[in-house]
């Protein structure tokens, strides 16, 4: 077994973002696909934004909010330039979409596998404790992840290096013990300049980011960290 950890991005990874489209398709007909990119790239946007303008490593971002508040504030603005009018019952209805986003389908099989494995599992998110822990129970997965970790006691987004040192302060093996999955290309080369090796779940055969290093390891989702891991699917 090449790892003795595996830590997982959460949104986009474990947790489907776009599968609020559905409901955006719902409360603005004809807008759904649009409105569900858009929000995830405003959202993004806005963490690194906090992030680089002030990245005080002993305080944080004197401009941080929490991911919960991005998450928000994003949707207002990509409504606003869709020019779409929003009830709160709409901007309730959005982000309670968000507090329990469906899980792709193969992700509960797989934690389970590697679960059984006897290896460490955990979530390293932007993502603020409430909203993970409501995505993780919402998905099933609370037995199933030994620790869920949030950037939001250092008050900086990933890809800022002290968010993927949490890794270590909350899993005690060293660097190359340790496997990190995400499907966000930008998220796995922060994680690869900080030291981890990385695998990248490229669920929509996009190109890597057009920056080195490349990632340890590439699949098409959740199924081939299993490969990685030298598990065999069942
Ligand atoms: C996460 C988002 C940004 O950190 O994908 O979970």
């Amino acid at each position: 077994m090449p790892f003795k950890a595996v830590v997982f991005d959460a949104y986009g990874t474990l947790f489907d973002v776009y599968s609020v489209q559905h409901v955006a398709e719902q409360l603005f007909p004809g807008h759904g696909a649009a409105l569900a990119l858009a929000w995830r790239d405003k959202q993004i946007e806005y963490t690194r934004l906090i992030t680089q303008s002030d990245p005080d490593p002993a305080k944080g971002s004197r401009f941080y909010q929490s991911f919960w508040e991005i998450t928000r504030r994003s949707l207002h603005y990509c409504l606003d330039r869709l020019k779409l009018d929003r009830t709160d019952g709409q901007d309730e209805a959005l982000m309670g979409q968000y507090a329990k986003l469906s899980p792709f389908p193969e992700n509960l099989d797989v934690l389970r596998t590697i679960k059984r494995q006897g290896l460490t599992t955990a979530i390293l998110s932007n993502g603020s404790p409430q909203m993970l822990d409501s995505a993780v129970h919402s998905a099933g997965m609370a037995g199933l992840l030994d620790h869920v970790i949030s950037v939001d006691g250092i008050r900086l987004f990933k890809t800022a290096p002290q968010a993927y040192a949490l890794v270590q302060q909350n899993i005690a093996l060293p660097l190359d013990e340790i496997l990190f999955v995400s499907s966000n290309a930008w998220d796995a080369l922060g994680a690869n300049w900080f030291g981890l090796r990385t695998h990248w779940v490229n669920r929509q055969g996009l190109p890597f980011e057009a920056l080195e290093p490349r990632p340890d390891f590439t699949g098409p989702d959740l199924r081939s960290v299993l490969t990685t891991l030298h598990i065999e699917p069942h």
